[in-house]
């Protein structure tokens, strides 16, 4: 069990970390220094080393998760709080499926045909998502560590 919980919570460090510095770190920076074709370029390099990270992230915290619903008795047996992280780990994951294949999509091949309109608006739409998932991640893990400790 405790090896699941590290393989976890390394998973979530490294995606919801990863998250909040491109959101509220990188993001400012770059709007603020780079014109739009610079800025679409360095996206594409920052998410195309990025989101494979996600991808293993999501595996680890979906396979260490339902296995230690597993070992705690089932989805019978588990708290509360362990079915709204399930929840709300699944709404993370389903959001971040969408970005890799929809918006990045579009951004990456505007930036390959230097369409910085079109790369705007993709990139646009993923910061959305991005924040969106930033906040579901913070609050997750809220829940997960409250409710484990008022379990
Ligand atoms: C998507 C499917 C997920 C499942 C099935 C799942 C399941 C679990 C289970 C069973 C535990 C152990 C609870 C305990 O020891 O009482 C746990 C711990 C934890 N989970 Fe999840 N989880 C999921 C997603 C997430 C996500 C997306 C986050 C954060 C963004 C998260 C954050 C945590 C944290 C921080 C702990 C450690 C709580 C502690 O021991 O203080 N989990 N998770």
């Amino acid at each position: 069990m405790k090896f699941m919980i590290m393989l976890h919570v390394l998973g979530i460090v490294i995606w919801v970390g990863g998250m909040f510095f491109a959101h509220q770190l990188l993001r400012p920076v770059a709007a603020d220094l780079l014109e739009p074709p610079l800025r679409l370029q360095l996206w594409v390099g920052v998410f195309k080393r990025f989101f494979p990270w996600v991808w293993v992230c999501v595996v680890t915290v979906l396979a260490s998760g339902l296995s230690m619903i597993g070992l705690m008795g089932g989805m019978g047996a588990v708290h509360l709080y362990v079915h709204a992280m399930y929840g709300l780990g699944l709404a993370m994951m389903v959001i971040f499926v969408y970005v890799f294949f929809m918006p990045y999509g579009r951004l990456r091949k505007s930036v390959a045909n230097q369409d910085w309109k079109n790369g705007g608006a993709a990139l646009a739409a993923i910061r959305q998502l991005v924040g969106i998932n930033l906040s579901l991640g913070l609050i997750t893990i809220a829940i997960a560590t409250a409710g484990a400790m008022l379990a």
